[in-house]
């Protein structure tokens, strides 16, 4: 390195003496707004505040205010805002599904961090797939980047009861089916549960994987959690500001914080919090991003036997305002190191100091809402990895199983982990709503519920809609849930007891394929095995009469859903696209 060298990489743009040509052809352009040359020339980090936020986003659209903390913070401390628009991702709002929108985002922040003047990066994450995409793009580039929530919406109320967002319109749903309320009242009763700016109030996909970029140290302790309207969540955003300045001053970059330790750690939390069955997905795909390995086999090891200590909906009770006041994440980490189950508390967080000093002292400030390490809601609440002659492998959150439905599948006392059943199955989404109150289909309380064609190559991007509800004659009989299994997601606000994400998918030669309605299905819920009773000779001609042993998948209605789903990697790896690990830390190598 001569001492020429511009130490940022954005010097390389603004002020490189060896180049003035276009030096002055860069600079020019930034100039044109009101930026001077002393702030782009003098050597001040010039950090970049991924913006998520717009109208088409409303979960995130409150970033829009807080940026301008986050910028107030930059300055401070030094340094020099550009403000870059990131691909919008909405959850509820996105056809076919926001999560095909995940890995476009990611490529698009990618080129822009990569190919711009950017020394350091404010993610501005919330909205389910805005943190996993957002995240994904920092360990790529690997420039100093930190996390920024949103933070959650206020909790919804309806006729003093707590509604959640997204975990209400099941409840709805249900009374809906079943005649209890009109269709006035189901838009009231679903409404009731987005009183104000932020994201999903309940411990959905969006909680979890804000207080997992937290738990990964990608935050400032006690960020994840702050409701979207509180003054702490503008303080905090400054205090971003200030820190990411601070982060790239000492080079401290996305590799050396999530690393796998700090991945063993998110997956120990998950547990405690009851984080969405999503997760893996995007933690798999954000560590094959940092060159990690990362499977479904971790969660099952490392997370089922952790308990579960966050009385959130749709596993609890409260919502986002509740796990604030009672401490939020870094109360959740206290009672797991004070009770020896963080496995790695000495990793370095996004504050420069480790998850112990940050969290240790901590403890809950409302044992109902987080309860002690020693009173928990449930004693195993990660995930399962189960495997068999339907899948490779398929996520399911047992902590979720109800009284009922223990009570009806997993009663007979000389086999009390397994059941079985008929197999109803179903291609698709608009196939399982045209027909799941066909009566002619004899569906009763011992059939299994199977969804194919809803994985990222089938649908594309992966539906969520593997928690597929009985027909409405069971529901009134009392039945509110069947066991259901599918290659497609289930909504992180649902509680039902699913068996998800399951690889390879029906459209990629996965053994779901083949079953077919009426099969007996068998699942174990001890040996973690699931598999269809069909003789191998059965199996290899159903195959045979298959395309390529998979099922067709819709057309693609957009040139993205044809590249996405000639790269896309199964659920098991993260979704992530094919070839895209091996451009990590591309901004230092070029
Ligand atoms: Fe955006 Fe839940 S829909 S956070
Ligand atoms: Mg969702």
């Amino acid at each position: 390195m001569s001492d020429k060298t511009p130490k940022l990489r954005s010097q390389a743009w603004f002020n490189n003496p060896d180049d003035q040509e276009m030096t002055a052809l860069y600079l020019e352009r930034y100039l044109n707004y009101g930026l001077t040359r002393e702030e782009l020339q003098s050597g001040k980090p010039i950090i970049g505040i991924a913006q998520t936020g717009s109208d088409l986003s409303p979960c995130n659209r409150h970033h829009i205010e807080l940026s301008k903390r986050v910028r107030d913070g930059v300055i401070a401390a030094g340094g020099t805002v550009i403000e870059i628009p990131v691909h919008p991702i909405q959850e509820t709002g996105k056809r076919p599904t926001a999560m095909l929108d995940r890995n476009l985002a990611y490529l698009s922040l990618v080129e822009t961090l990569y190919g711009y003047p950017i020394d350091g990066v404010v993610l501005n994450i919330g909205c389910d797939k805005t943190t996993p995409a957002l995240l994904m793009a920092a360990a790529t580039v690997n420039i100093p980047a930190i996390a920024l929530s949103v933070g959650p919406m206020l909790n919804g109320w309806f006729k003093g009861q707590r509604t959640g967002s997204g975990t209400i319109i099941w409840k709805a749903r249900e009374l809906h089916a079943a005649g209890e309320i009109d269709d006035d009242g189901f838009m009231d009763l679903v409404a009731s549960s987005t009183p104000s700016v932020g994201y999903c109030n309940t411990m959905g996909t969006a909680t979890t994987m804000n207080s997992l970029a937290e738990a990964l140290g990608m935050q400032l302790p006690g960020s994840a959690a702050i409701p979207a309207p509180y003054r702490e969540r503008g303080q905090i955003s400054y205090q971003t500001g200030k820190r990411i300045v601070e982060m790239v001053n000492d080079d401290l970059r996305p590799s050396q914080i999530m690393t796998r330790e700090a991945f063993e750690n998110a997956i120990v939390i998950n547990s405690a919090i009851g984080g969405s069955t999503n997760a893996p997905i995007h933690l798999n795909g954000i560590a094959k991003h940092l060159g990690l390995s990362l499977t479904n086999d971790d969660w099952q090891s490392l997370g089922h036997k952790v308990p579960l200590l966050v009385n959130l909906q749709p596993a609890g009770e409260y919502l986002g305002e509740d796990y604030h006041r009672a401490g939020g994440v870094p109360a959740v980490i206290g009672e797991l190191i004070g009770a020896g189950l963080l496995p790695h508390p000495d990793v370095i967080t996004a504050n420069g100091k480790t998850m112990a000093k940050n969290c240790e002292d901590l403890r809950t400030g409302n044992p109902d809402v987080i309860r002690a390490a020693d009173a928990p809601l449930v004693k195993d609440a990660g995930f399962i990895n189960l495997k068999g002659n339907l899948f490779d492998s398929a996520i399911m959150k047992t902590s979720v199983i109800s009284k009922e439905f223990r009570d009806r599948y997993l009663s007979n006392p000389d086999d009390p982990d397994a059941f079985e059943g008929r197999a109803i199955v179903f291609d698709g989404p608009e196939d399982f709503h045209a027909r799941i109150d066909d009566e002619s289909l004899g569906i009763d309380a011992h059939c299994i519920l199977i969804m194919r064609g809803a994985g990222p190559k089938g649908y594309p991007g992966g539906a969520e809609v593997v928690n597929m509800r009985p027909p409405a004659y069971l529901l009134k009989q009392g039945i509110h849930a069947l066991p259901c299994v599918g290659d497609g997601r289930q909504s992180g606000t649902s509680g039902s007891p699913s068996i998800l994400n399951a690889s390879p998918e029906a459209a990629d030669g996965g053994g779901l394929a083949l079953v077919q309605t009426g099969d007996t299905i068998r699942i174990d819920l001890g040996a973690c095995t699931a598999d269809m009773h069909v003789p191998e000779n059965e199996l290899a001609a159903r195959r045979a009469k298959l395309t390529n042993g998979s099922i067709d998948a819709p057309e693609s209605q957009s040139p993205w859903q044809e590249i996405f789903r000639e790269k896309v990697q199964p659920f098991s790896e993260g979704m992530t696209l094919e070839g895209a690990a091996k451009y990590q830390d591309i901004a230092r190598k070029h």
